[in-house]
């Protein structure tokens, strides 16, 4: 399915022009498809079939209430990183049952309160984190359900700041550390071995590194095995690429398929994120000036970094199409830049487009760590974010105001002239 696609040369969201979203609520703005989202969680559900298992979106990836919602309507789970997110989830309609909590740097408070809403399962990622687990449900007098986060040291082939499966990365806990951690849990009153999981990055687009990290995991399940160890479930994280530049992906038919047939009595947990939101979303913007000199040329839009930070942080490629595709205006070729104060602030580098001063740009692919990265630098509200479902569409975020900003603040006050 494509829910974004051109009719008589206009840019629909689902069955609803753009344009009328953009007279509804201004610009910029977010536009995330409900239909896309479903169907990109269904195909991993159908993919894994008959194998129990649990689909614990990232919600990291897109925490809008809306976007949970949708999910937990669907009967997902969800793998959070913070107490925020669990909050979030539960606030959804959610099932704080079907939640892995993951991160490396969980506090004990979130520990506490993520064991009282009676989470699935800790994605354990170090010793320290599990002796915190452990000291933590004693004075509950509970115990706590673990996984221990195993860094499997493959090489995922992805950008460096999105890679989490090598040994020099902060995630996870090498083998022979898992297999002492597993051996301690298992004798503690207040820990319960549940499962094994590893994450290995994101944006991955070849199957391999999935599937070496999958019989590195295997291999360790064995000698757990034999060591009286059981482990119940294997997750095996998220990490599926999307096709941003029309480049070859992940089928994730085959590659799930691969996994249910290596994994015997155990149940399958798997963390999507950007694979479920990310073609569900895109981010417009309107172009506010051209500007041309002897070596480039600008297009200035409304839209900036801090709102879609991904091609400045990762130096990301995303489609950008106009919204009205009757060409006007000046070919050449763009780069399309913000209103922020950095070198830094571009949506898209080079790309040839005829353009004119009010056009509409669409940056593609944006439903995943589009929004949820965005930030208020330069003073700059947080833009709506729109569901829209066939003809119809929801505002899911208000756009915020400017004085929101500055409405936790206060002037400093002299304590010794009082
Ligand atoms: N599970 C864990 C433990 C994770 O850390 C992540 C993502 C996921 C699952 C979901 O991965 P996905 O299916 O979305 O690839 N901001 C970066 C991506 C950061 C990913 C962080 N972890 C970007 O915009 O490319």
């Amino acid at each position: 399915m494509n829910a974004f696609s051109f009719q008589n040369n206009n840019l629909y969201a689902e069955s609803l022009p753009v344009s009328d979203l953009i007279n509804s609520y201004g610009s910029p703005l977010y536009i995330y498809s409900k239909s896309q989202i479903e169907f990109n969680w269904n195909l991993f559900k159908k993919s894994v079939g008959g194998h129990p298992h649990l689909i614990c979106y990232a919600v990291k990836a897109n925490s809008n209430l809306a976007v949970l919602n949708i999910l937990a309507n669907l009967g997902s789970g969800f793998d959070i990183v913070s107490l925020g997110e669990l909050k979030r989830v539960i606030a959804a309609g959610g099932d704080p049952r079907k939640c892995v909590f993951s991160g490396v740097a969980k506090s004990e408070y979130s520990i506490r309160k993520a064991l009282e809403y009676g989470i699935y399962c800790f994605n354990v990622e170090s010793e320290d984190e599990l002796d915190r687990i452990e000291l933590v449900a004693s004075t509950m007098n509970m115990s706590a359900p673990i996984s221990i986060r195993v860094n499997p040291n493959v090489d995922a082939n992805t950008h460096p700041y999105i890679a989490t499966g090598l040994s020099e990365n902060k995630f996870g806990v090498g083998a022979d550390i898992a297999l002492s951690m597993y051996k301690k849990a298992n004798i503690s009153d207040y820990l319960e071995v549940c499962g094994l999981d590893y994450h290995i990055g994101s944006q991955i687009t070849d199957v391999s590194p999935f599937l070496e990290a999958l019989d590195r995991a295997l291999e360790l399940i064995d000698k757990l095995k034999s060591e009286n160890i059981l482990i119940k479930h294997l997750d095996i994280g998220g990490g599926v690429g999307v096709s941003y530049d029309q480049e070859k992906t992940i089928n994730i038919q085959d590659y799930l398929n691969s996994v249910t047939t290596k994994v015997d009595n155990m149940k399958i947990l798997v963390e999507p994120g950007r694979s479920i939101v990310a073609d569900a979303g895109i981010f417009v913007t309107k172009v506010e000036y051209l500007k041309q000199n002897e070596i480039k040329s600008f297009a200035i839009v409304d839209g900036a970094m801090n709102d879609l930070i991904r091609p400045s942080l990762y130096e990301s490629f995303h489609q950008a199409v106009l919204i009205d595709d009757n060409a006007k205006g000046i070919t050449d070729t763009w780069d399309i830049v913000g209103p922020v104060c950095e070198t830094a602030d571009f949506l898209a580098k080079d790309r040839k487009l005829t353009l004119e001063k009010g056009d509409y740009i669409a940056i593609m692919t944006a439903g995943a760590y589009g929004f949820v990265l965005s930030s208020n630098y330069n003073s700059r509200p947080r833009v709506p974010e729109i569901m829209v479902c066939g003809k119809s569409h929801t505002l899911v975020r208000k756009r915020e105001t400017i004085e929101s900003l500055f409405e936790n603040e206060t002037f400093y006050i002299d304590e010794t002239n009082k």
